[in-house]
């Protein structure tokens, strides 16, 4: 069903929190919604997809450590569902739980509450609001107690407002990603490993250090003895504990893999892709290979050192 058919009532009553909870369930299994999603590095990516008298349906997107703050829904009764991703909520004196997609979760006008994706990966939410949504009101956590926000006069924010400024942005005029939002969207992920670290996580903690440099770069530049040499374009399916092509040294999604380049930027996005496939502490070194020689540990020089692999 296109999401366009559940969208056709705008003279609507109010809707009760389970009306609005069976509303986003229909909505996010509907067609035709999730090519409209975007990703933001900024901040959370909204777009309003219905507004009517009765209730509005919001998308929202999050990358890594995206949140909202502890916030109300001005007086509107709501709900939401995760589309895909995990989501976390908390709530005062209460303890944080986790949200998965599927089950969504419906709550009257006085709700208050901080959603945030604490996962490695983004997520992706439908919310309903009945009325819709006209205010929020922002609160920092005392205790287990709500205190509001500091605010001059007439700024409470609505999500309204906040998706008005968002269309004045270039990115969301295009949908599209600079490569700077896409590497800082990938570093958002990692624990990037300093040269110094990555010898220690390696003679140490038994990590694989992994050149991703093309050879005419190593014989260039020089290499890192005990490095193992795979370049970037075969990188996951090396790794990926379920290929077929996979390495002796991908046994599991447990294997500490530190990946480099030359100066530490295509790593970084070779690291995200490895966490894609689960390789959960899948990281890179800051710098890469000319840190490495810069901070004064030991490489063999170019020429003759392009068979350096375990
Ligand atoms: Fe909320």
């Amino acid at each position: 069903m296109q999401y366009s058919a559940l969208t056709e009532h705008t003279c609507a009553p109010s809707k009760t929190p389970e009306e609005l909870a069976n509303i986003v369930s229909l909505f996010a299994s509907s067609d035709g919604w999730m090519d409209k999603v975007r990703l933001c590095t900024q901040r959370r990516w909204y777009e309003r997809l219905h507004h009517g008298s009765g209730y509005d349906i919001w998308a929202i997107s999050w990358l890594p450590g995206q949140s909202t703050g502890f916030h109300d829904h001005g007086g509107s009764a709501g709900a939401f569902v995760v589309a895909t991703g995990i989501l976390e909520e908390l709530r005062p004196g209460e303890r944080a739980r986790a949200i998965h997609p599927g089950n969504p979760h419906a709550f009257g006008p006085d709700y208050a509450h901080d959603v945030r994706n604490v996962s490695l990966a983004p997520a992706i939410s439908i919310h309903a609001y009945s009325p819709p949504l006209s205010e929020m009101n922002e609160f920092e956590l005392d205790g287990n107690r709500l205190v509001p926000r500091e605010r001059a006069p007439g700024q409470s924010e609505t999500l309204y407002r906040e998706w008005c400024m968002q269309r004045t942005q270039p990115i969301d005029r295009t949908g599209a990603l600079s490569i700077e939002q896409v590497l800082a969207a990938a570093r958002a992920r990692l624990r990037r490993l300093s040269p110094h670290e990555a010898l220690e996580a390696v003679t140490k903690a038994g990590a694989t250090l992994v050149d991703v440099r093309p050879e005419s770069q190593r014989a260039i530049e020089g290499s890192i003895a005990g490095a193992l040499v795979i370049e970037r374009n075969v990188l996951e399916w090396r790794f990926d504990p379920t290929s077929s092509a996979r390495l002796p040294v991908a046994t599991d999604h447990d294997i500490q893999v530190i990946v480099f380049c030359s100066e530490g930027y295509t790593s970084s996005l070779a690291a995200a892709a490895l966490q894609d496939l689960g390789l959960w502490r899948a990281t890179d070194m800051a710098g890469g290979f000319q840190a490495w020689r810069a901070a004064g540990l030991s490489i063999v020089p170019p020429h003759g050192t392009s068979q350096l692999s375990f």
